[in-house]
């Protein structure tokens, strides 16, 4: 079986509504890749001018966040059904900066991500270690923990479809990409982790992208690996390079 490959812009907290439309509107005839799943996570404010920017094309519309219970008393999040309803079919859960900035935990990011397969959103989970600690030489075991408190209680079904994105966090916005070596091998262990958590087809299935500081530069290299699935893109994704990432086969 041969994964599809997912290539995601994280826009982070950049582009007003207005600019949202003007850079999918740029960006629209760049990212054609009928071999490759094209998703732009944009903040919140400018979920539904993309959408209506990117329709008729090939162009997913995901979301940065979200918020794990339903509804209610919990002033400024954004709830499943709210992204369900403007036809968000990705999230992106646990990502660094959040970690770093906003206290979320790998115990908030289990339960975000057991809501957004709730209401059938894929999320785009994001682990990663510090320089510090793979300096300690315990990249792996950090990694491999962050993903088995992810995943407790999501099924095979579930896990199947989830994208797992791999960010070293001392890559993430440095423009010191990892090496292809680093990149792959910590891909791959996770791969493992997740055969050992359900089976051979479960790990086989999922996609697994790298993520920090990939440029149309880098891509070509990064994506030919084994267990590397695509990329979850940052700086790059605001400007037409993201194109070239996206064509990383051609
Ligand atoms: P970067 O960001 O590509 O700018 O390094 C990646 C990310 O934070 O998802």
């Amino acid at each position: 079986m041969s994964r599809r490959k997912i290539v995601a812009g994280n826009w982070k907290m950049n582009m007003t509504p207005t600019e949202a439309v003007a850079l999918v509107n740029e960006l629209k005839p760049l990212v054609v890749n009928d071999d490759v799943d094209v998703v732009f996570c944009v903040p919140a404010i400018d979920i539904i001018p993309a959408m209506e920017a990117a329709k008729g094309t090939n162009i997913n519309i995901g979301a940065e966040n979200m918020y794990f219970e339903e509804k209610g008393a919990y002033t400024g999040e954004i709830s499943p059904a709210m992204l369900n309803d403007a036809g968000v079919k990705y999230v992106i859960i646990g990502h660094s900066e959040r970690r770093e900035y906003f206290a979320e935990t790998d115990e908030t990011v289990n339960k975000k991500v057991l809501k957004a397969f709730e209401h059938e959103i894929t999320p785009i989970i994001c682990c990663g270690e510090s320089l510090t600690q793979r300096e300690q030489g315990i990249t792996i075991d950090w990694i491999r923990q962050q993903i088995k408190i992810a995943f407790l209680n999501v099924n095979a079904d579930q896990a199947k479809k989830a994208v797992i994105a791999y960010e070293p966090i001392w890559a993430i916005g440095t423009g010191k990409v990892a090496t292809t070596e680093q990149a792959q091998e910590v891909c791959a262990a996770i791969r493992v982790c997740i055969g050992e958590l359900y089976d051979a087809a479960t790990a086989e299935a999922i996609r697994i992208q790298y993520g920090g500081s990939v440029s149309g530069a880098s891509a070509p290299e990064l994506f030919a690996q084994p267990d590397i699935d695509g990329g979850l893109v940052g700086g790059a994704s605001l400007k037409p390079d993201f194109g070239k990432i996206v064509n990383y086969n051609k």
